[in-house]
């Protein structure tokens, strides 16, 4: 395929947004598409094969709309599917096309940030559950003692909008101090979840100071820009103009709404069947 097209953008509904504005701010010059499966959001408690499927369908969809590369921009879908679509899938599209997540840009740098060597993750229970933050962190930083969390209940109150009522402040709290509780030494806590940036400000209420609250977009952003200055064929076949595009598989004037109030940007989305 010669032609050029936009970076696709995927993640089971808003997260996905937290990665893509960090990609708009470091490399405003490229085209982007958003796709969100608000409609079969959350992800987080699903089955392998579920999150395989629903996950393989968005990345072609992604692809027959012209992307010509895809960043997965959900953990649970970078955890439980990736692996198998970049090892069996991609070569019944095009060899060119490229589809990255974000575990491994993220465990390339987390370990870096702490300084007393012990790191939190908070992630859904499909991404605690595959371990893949463990695995791919021993690979960069063996002596980084990692505890993580699952927050099964984050991605549905951020999805509907109930995450700064009390009693989701309530959820949100235990899941946190159940965090720190399992290793006070832990100085660092990434949010493995494109969600949970949406929550940063509360979280911040709730921790103390000597404790970072990372979030991955500015991670993956600067990992990208690497990637795409290192790969000058795929590059040259992203198209330029800074123009993004949003598509949702759920009611695009709540995807709006949404869309505005957690990430401070009017988008107009269109509704789309994978
Ligand atoms: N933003 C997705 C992630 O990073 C949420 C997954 C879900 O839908 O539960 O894991």
């Amino acid at each position: 395929m010669n032609s050029s097209g936009p970076i696709g953008v995927f993640d089971s509904g808003y997260g996905g947004l937290t990665i893509l504005s960090e990609f708009q701010a470091l490399l405003p010059e490229y085209d982007y598409l958003y796709l969100g499966d608000n409609a079969r959001a959350p992800y987080g408690n699903r089955s392998y094969d579920v999150v395989y499927d629903f996950t393989l369908e968005a990345i072609k969809f992604l692809w027959e709309k012209g992307c010509r590369m895809v960043i997965v921009a959900c953990n649970t879908s970078s955890a439980k599917a990736l692996r198998t679509i970049q090892q069996r899938d991609l070569k019944n599209m095009d060899s060119d096309f490229r589809v990255l997540g974000v575990i491994r840009p993220t465990t390339e740098t987390i370990g870096s940030m702490s300084e007393t060597q012990h790191v939190g993750v908070l992630g859904t229970e499909g991404t605690v559950n595959s371990n893949s933050y463990g695995i791919e962190l021993k690979k960069f930083s063996p002596e980084i003692v990692l505890t993580q969390q699952s927050c099964p209940m984050w991605v549905p109150l951020i999805e509907s909008n109930k995450h700064l009522s009390v009693s989701g402040k309530a959820i949100i709290k235990e899941d946190f101090e159940l965090l720190i509780s399992k290793d006070p030494l832990i100085d660092t806590v990434l949010l493995a979840c494109t969600h949970y940036p949406i929550i940063v400000p509360y979280l911040k209420e709730i921790t103390e100071s000597h404790i970072k609250i990372v979030s991955q977009g500015p991670i993956v952003a600067a990992k990208l820009k690497d990637y795409l200055q290192r790969h000058t064929s795929l590059r040259g076949q992203i198209s330029k103009g800074g123009k993004c595009q949003f598509m949702t598989t759920e009611n695009p004037q709540v995807f709006n709404q949404s869309a505005e109030s957690f990430m401070s940007i009017k988008v107009s989305a269109e509704q789309v069947r994978l």
